[in-house]
């Protein structure tokens, strides 16, 4: 288990899950530290909650954590609590994205939160304490319509994270995932999720913001490896196991833009 007054880091605090996030952790954190683009967002929050601090940073941008990230750790602490919450995706099959686009994907989703994971280990293997909660999706338990490379990025960042737990089986670093289902945030205002019927879709299966992240925070506690949200979305691991094409069916179902 974590310190009871931890340095949390927080990535995408700028809003939706990060956000929350920061409200419901600051009054048991030491520090947190607020990672996103928009500095406005940020400025928001740390004039709400006095221990926290903000870190304009553009995880597409792999130098920029490079050069970034070791800064942050000598002048604000390493983590003890790392929350690789960043993440966006973008509504659209695979043919109508550009490479680039996709790459971008990738980075953000995956290979971001695989870089943060190595610059702050060591400092939780030294300290033998900490805990790397990585926000996946249910998207990456079934790759979904319109989310190929999302759904990718994040069944790597949860192949990521089980692979890191055996490493790391029995001592005190802890490695979790968070496959969200759907939660009403800004996740949903653009690229390709804005379409009356996703909004619909939102409206009607969303569950609030503040009820998912409780859930979230509670795996400071009790530490596990996997945590779906709402929990019932776990019965798509049995019909997989079952029958995968029943699964791609009832996926494909739910996930496709209506007629
Ligand atoms: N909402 C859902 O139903 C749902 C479902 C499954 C998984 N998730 C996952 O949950 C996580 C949080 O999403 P959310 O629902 O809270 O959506 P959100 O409100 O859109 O928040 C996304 C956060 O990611 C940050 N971000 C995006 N691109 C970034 C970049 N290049 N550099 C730094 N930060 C970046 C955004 O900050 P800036 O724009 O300020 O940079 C923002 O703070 C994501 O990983 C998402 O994939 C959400």
């Amino acid at each position: 288990m974590s310190p009871k007054q931890p340095i949390i880091w927080i990535t995408g605090a700028s809003s939706g899950i990060g956000a929350e996030l920061a409200r419901q952790l600051s009054p048991r954190a030491n520090r947190v530290v607020l990672i996103a683009r928009r500095e406005d967002r940020l400025a928001a929050l740390t004039d709400l909650l006095p221990n926290a601090v903000a870190v304009p940073l553009d995880l597409s941008d792999a130098d920029q954590i490079r050069e970034k990230i070791p800064q942050v750790i000598t002048e604000h602490g390493a983590p003890d609590v790392l929350f690789n919450n960043a993440g966006f995706g973008d509504y659209r099959p695979v043919a109508q994205l550009t490479e680039a686009e996709h790459l971008q994907i990738m980075q953000v989703n995956y290979l971001a939160p695989a870089a943060l994971i190595h610059h702050v280990l060591p400092h939780m293997l030294k300290n033998n304490a900490g805990h790397v909660i990585n926000i996946a999706s249910i998207a990456a338990k079934f790759g979904p319509w319109g989310h190929g490379p999302y759904a990718a990025a994040k069944a790597a960042l949860i192949a990521l994270t089980q692979s890191l737990a055996i490493e790391h089986e029995g001592i005190n670093v802890h490695f979790s995932y968070v496959c969200p289902g759907m939660i009403k945030t800004e996740f949903f205002d653009t690229r390709g999720y804005e379409t009356p019927h996703m909004q619909k879709q939102v409206t009607k299966h969303g569950i609030p913001v503040d009820k998912a992240v409780t859930k979230m925070v509670k795996l400071l506690d009790k530490p596990k490896l996997e945590l779906c949200v709402p929990g019932h979305y776990r019965i798509l691991d049995f019909i997989k196991a079952m029958s995968p094409s029943l699964a791609m069916k009832l996926v494909a179902k739910g996930s496709r833009p209506a007629k």
